[in-house]
């Protein structure tokens, strides 16, 4: 969950170390700190709290170097203080360690330290491996030696990197599991080093990405590759295509703002090229190889997703049940690795997933490649770890998403995967022709129709407004739009810090009616599809027991205003679509209750936008 960033070259290295944490902060923001290296000595500065610290523990210094390394912490290990801050030092404070992940086995390696005199001065897990290094540099090895030796005594997950006074101008960074991304960027006289490209992109846009079990040697002129046994690596050189301007705010408060209003355009973006105009056939890019024979003949899907996506991937179920008729299960990634699950001959496995850097779905996607299932990955950021561990990959095209409440991901997902349904329906042949030209129709029509829901944002914020003081909420759906519901509360609840709650409409009388009174306002998902007379019933039960309803539904429903107590509208789409229509009242709703209450909306409490650790 951390964000790393490095430099080494003739620029002064502390405001290009800075730009890069600034574009990295959403990974985590506990604590920030730098170490940099200028003639063979070695200046640390760490702050507690947010970057905008760090930058006030800076502008009292004279800080400079033309090596450094930067970093922005999501406490794992240790209280989120000034002392746990990265970067570590060893005890002459010559070289500091940047780390992402956690290193299982730090006890075992830490107590012969302490025997030995080592002084640790912080509760991290990491500060263990700048004292191995000491005492592998006091030994007399170069600090890639050094590394190497020490690298691959860690177990568990980690990302990290070294500088040091005893190699001055030199970075060594090092994957040391599939959790943690590292990218190298090149320059012209210079080099870089990030977890994510967005801090990058301002220098350069040529990259190459470290695997598990690979390190790389950093200095101005040259980048070297070598894996832990010291065998070279020629590494292949990518270019990134991507806009560093689609990062900024552009005016708006916050980026889950900007990002609800992209929706429009990223859904269009999802959509573009995916319809062959002489076959109407769906089709995806190259990196879905998966060959018709192939799709006719699955016998079984299950996703595997965290958060969200998870959401994303019961919509994923919904549909591909519905339209190609293979059976689904959607599996928690955390869960799916731990009860020793099933997997058929010739069962494709799903990972939905925003970063692509998720520890819990590359773990499931790892477990599942064992057990022999073919891997496919719906994921946003190209060049992310599970794009290079899926055979298949379906990008989703979102851009980059900065928030950490994730919203244009969410219904890229949505509609990707509609459009994947569609596809597999199309080769098994389980819908006519006809039918599938007026899912897609609709499909590119979306974009219209979300505009028209955004138009409605003062309404909901309104709504929102009214509501804000609420301590629990209760979000209810069924069919497709019961992950609506459980989206809508998942939402709801990282950013306002309420209590929220989804459910599937007819779970009520198993226990949930009991909730009910006039301070739980309820946000039933009424839409007119097959499920909507059964949720009328619902909503008047709810109001029979006093509970306020605030119903979504659509906006040529007359019946709907006698029954709820405040109704949000949206345009008719088929069932099959609303959920990626349906979520973004929900969105807008969440956004404007937290920052109707002074809520951190970008950086909620006690969370990161990517969970690199387990
Ligand atoms: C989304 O709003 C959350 N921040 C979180 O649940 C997220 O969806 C989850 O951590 C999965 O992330 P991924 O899509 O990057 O794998």
């Amino acid at each position: 969950m951390c964000g790393i960033v490095g430099y080494v070259g003739p620029r002064d290295a502390l405001p290009i170390l800075m730009g890069g944490l600034r574009r990295l902060e959403y990974r985590g923001y506990d604590s920030a700190g730098v170490a940099l290296e200028h003639d063979g000595v070695l200046e640390v500065h760490r702050a507690e709290g947010k970057l905008d610290n760090l930058v006030t523990v800076l502008s009292a210094t004279t800080a400079r170097g033309h090596a450094g390394l930067g970093h922005t912490r999501w406490a794992t290990h240790g209280r989120p203080t000034e002392q746990n801050a990265h970067p570590h030092v060893d005890c002459d404070r010559v070289t500091a360690v940047i780390h992402n992940g956690i290193i299982e086995n730090f006890e075992e390696l830490k107590s012969p330290l302490v025997a030995a005199g080592h002084v640790f001065t912080s509760e991290t897990d990491t500060e263990v491996v700048v004292h191995l290094i000491e005492d592998a540099l006091a030994g007399g090895l170069s600090l890639e030696d050094a590394a190497r030796a020490v690298l691959p005594r860690l177990e568990g997950a980690a990302a990290i990197a070294f500088v040091s006074g005893r190699d001055p101008g030199t970075i060594v960074a090092a994957r040391i599991s599939n959790a943690g991304g590292v990218i190298v960027g090149y320059g012209e006289g210079e080099n870089f080093l990030a977890s994510d490209i967005p801090a990058l992109l301002e220098h350069t846009r040529t990259v190459a990405y470290l695997e598990p079990g690979e390190l790389a040697v950093i200095t101005a002129a040259a980048v070297r590759f070598l894996r832990f046994d010291g065998s070279a690596i020629d590494k292949v050189r990518t270019t990134i295509t991507w806009d560093p301007v689609a990062a900024a705010k552009s005016g708006y408060k916050h980026f889950m703002l900007k990002e609800i209003f992209e929706q429009p355009r990223t859904i269009s973006d999802t959509l573009l090229g995916r319809v062959q105009r002489s076959s109407g056939l769906v089709v995806f890019d190259q990196d879905l190889r998966l060959s018709d024979d192939q799709a006719r003949a699955l016998p079984r899907i299950t996703f595997v997703a965290c958060g969200t996506a998870y959401y994303a991937a019961l919509v994923g179920k919904y549909l591909v049940e519905r339209l190609a008729r293979i059976p689904c299960d959607v599996e928690i990634a955390s869960e799916y690795r731990y009860r020793d699950p099933v997997v058929v001959p010739g069962q494709l496995v799903i990972s939905v997933t925003q970063s692509g850097e998720t520890v819990d779905t590359l773990a499931a996607m790892e477990e599942a490649r064992k057990r022999g299932a073919r891997l496919l990955t719906f994921v946003n950021v190209v060049g992310s770890q599970a794009s290079r561990m899926a055979d298949d990959v379906i990008h989703l095209h979102a851009g980059p998403e900065i928030s950490v409440a994730s919203t244009k991901a969410y219904t890229a997902m949505v509609v990707d995967l509609y459009l994947f349904a569609v596809y597999l329906a199309q080769r098994r042949e389980t819908i006519a022709p006809a039918d599938a030209a007026k899912l897609l129709a609709e499909a590119f029509h979306l974009p219209t129709l979300m505009d028209a829901v955004l138009g409605e944002e003062l309404k909901v914020k309104a709504l929102a407004y009214r509501y804000h003081e609420a301590r629990d909420f209760l979000f209810l759906g069924r069919g497709a739009n019961y992950p609506t519901a459980l989206e809508g509360a998942h939402k709801l609840k990282e950013l306002s810090y309420s209590h929220a709650e989804g459910t599937a409409a007819g779970e009520m009388k198993h226990g949930i009616n009991a909730l009910i009174d006039e301070h739980l306002p309820v946000v039933a998902i009424a839409l007119r599809d097959s499920t909507y007379k059964k949720m009328l019933s619902t909503i008047q039960e709810v109001r029979a027991r006093a509970g306020v309803v605030i119903a979504l539904a659509n906006d040529d429903d007359l019946e709907i205003a006698g029954k709820a107590d405040e109704v949000i509208r949206i345009p008719r789409t088929n069932e099959l679509l609303a959920p990626a229509l349906a979520v973004v009242p929900l969105q807008l709703f969440a956004y404007h209750v937290s920052d109707r209450r002074g809520n951190d909306v970008d950086q909620p409490r006690n969370l990161a936008k990517s969970v690199t650790v387990e």
